[in-house]
């Protein structure tokens, strides 16, 4: 089975955006793959050191995970800080990384802001453990929103820097494969990781402006929907997303332009597990204040169990911290194995 790996920050609440663009393909790939969801709180460090509330910020990451219907027996859920070896594996690829290519992530310009020399290296080197996390496992298959992109190709520059410039190490100890990564024949430790962005809503836009992210660093809660927002929560925001005054198309085609309704008609898609072409064939020639309904319906039906089983899994920490060390141990121990054969590649006396 193709192994999976994604991640989650432990920072400020689930939106829908977290939703779509993640946690609901994370559900959808159980069924053929062997799964691996992990609680990123090293990476949350990156975005504010010091948290009130570290430990419910994790295990609330952790409900979200198991009351989407991730099944914590068949695959495996953890926090990061619970297996040293992705810090371990992020100093080699620190190593292995160019500073010009950090130069180059757009997260890291966004988020660092204009005075970047007070960004923390932390932030810096925020895509080296990320692909650390992945490769770790040597996962190859991960699904995100189309925000990670490029840390995904970064990660593919890492695994292949590393595998060509310890081509002989890795011959001599036998632990390669031959791939092929365009044409060239390759003999490799770490794989080529596949991103898996499809699907109807690889970027939820704001209610509010649907050129803008939806995110939680935007001020106005209007913007975005809440993994904890309660039905009448949900049905304002959605009465009161900003829309344009056309009735909705009957082809896609029709939504070019149209940033708001590309991205009302997208939701729908993904929360009804349709094509934005099935939703348009039901929907087209219709007003907003026909949709803007069915679309509260539709969300309050999936997002309701979620909140719901959220809830009442927030109040059983025990449970929730079971699950998590159980993970840990499962996680540490495939992540242990990578690392010994790669200390064993570099050559550290082990
Ligand atoms: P984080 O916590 O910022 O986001 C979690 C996931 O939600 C997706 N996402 C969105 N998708 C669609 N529309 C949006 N508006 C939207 N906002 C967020 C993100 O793309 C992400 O998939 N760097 C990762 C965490 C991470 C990770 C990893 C992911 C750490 N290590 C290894 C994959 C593999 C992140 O930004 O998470």
């Amino acid at each position: 089975k193709p192994l999976v790996f994604s991640g989650v920050q432990p920072t400020g609440n689930l939106h829908l955006g977290n939703y779509l663009g993640a946690i609901r393909k994370f559900v959808a790939l159980q069924e053929h793959h062997d799964c691996i969801y992990c609680v990123v709180d090293l990476h949350a460090l990156t975005a504010q050191l010091v948290h009130d509330d570290m430990p419910g910020q994790i295990r609330s990451i952790t409900a979200a995970f198991l009351a989407s219907g991730i099944d914590p027996k068949a695959h495996i859920v953890f926090n990061q800080s619970a297996v040293p070896q992705h810090a371990e594996l992020a100093w080699i690829f620190n190593c292995v990384a160019r500073i010009g290519w950090m130069n180059r992530m757009t997260q890291f310009k966004d988020k660092a802001g204009k005075d970047r020399e007070q960004a923390s290296l932390g932030l810096y080197a925020y895509p080296s453990l990320m692909a650390a996390d992945i490769l770790v496992y040597r996962a190859t298959h991960v699904p995100v929103g189309e925000d990670q992109k490029q840390h995904l190709e970064l990660t593919r520059d890492i695994a292949m820097k590393f595998n060509l410039d310890f081509m002989e190490h890795i011959r001599r100890t036998g632990l390669g494969t031959d791939i092929t990564v365009g044409d060239e024949p390759v003999h490799a430790y770490f794989p080529m990781v596949e991103p898996l962005i499809d699907g109807p809503a690889p970027r939820v836009m704001s209610l509010k402006d649907g050129t803008k992210k939806m995110s939680k660093s935007d001020p106005s809660d209007l913007s975005r929907i809440n993994l904890m927002d309660d039905a009448e929560a949900i049905s304002k925001k959605i009465r009161k997303a900003k829309t344009d005054p056309d009735a909705l198309p009957s082809e896609t085609e029709g939504l070019k332009g149209r940033p708001e309704a590309d991205n009302l008609v997208g939701i729908f898609a993904a929360l009804s597990d349709r094509t934005k072409e099935d939703v348009l064939n039901e929907f087209g020639g219709q007003q907003f204040s026909v949709f803007k309904p069915a679309l509260v319906e539709l969300a309050v039906d999936v997002l309701s169990p979620v909140n719901g089983e959220m809830r009442r899994l927030m109040g059983d920490t025990a449970y929730i911290d079971s699950v998590l060390r159980d993970g840990g141990e499962r996680a540490r121990a495939r992540a242990e194995k990578t690392m010994k054969e790669v200390r064993d590649i570099i050559g550290f006396v082990q």
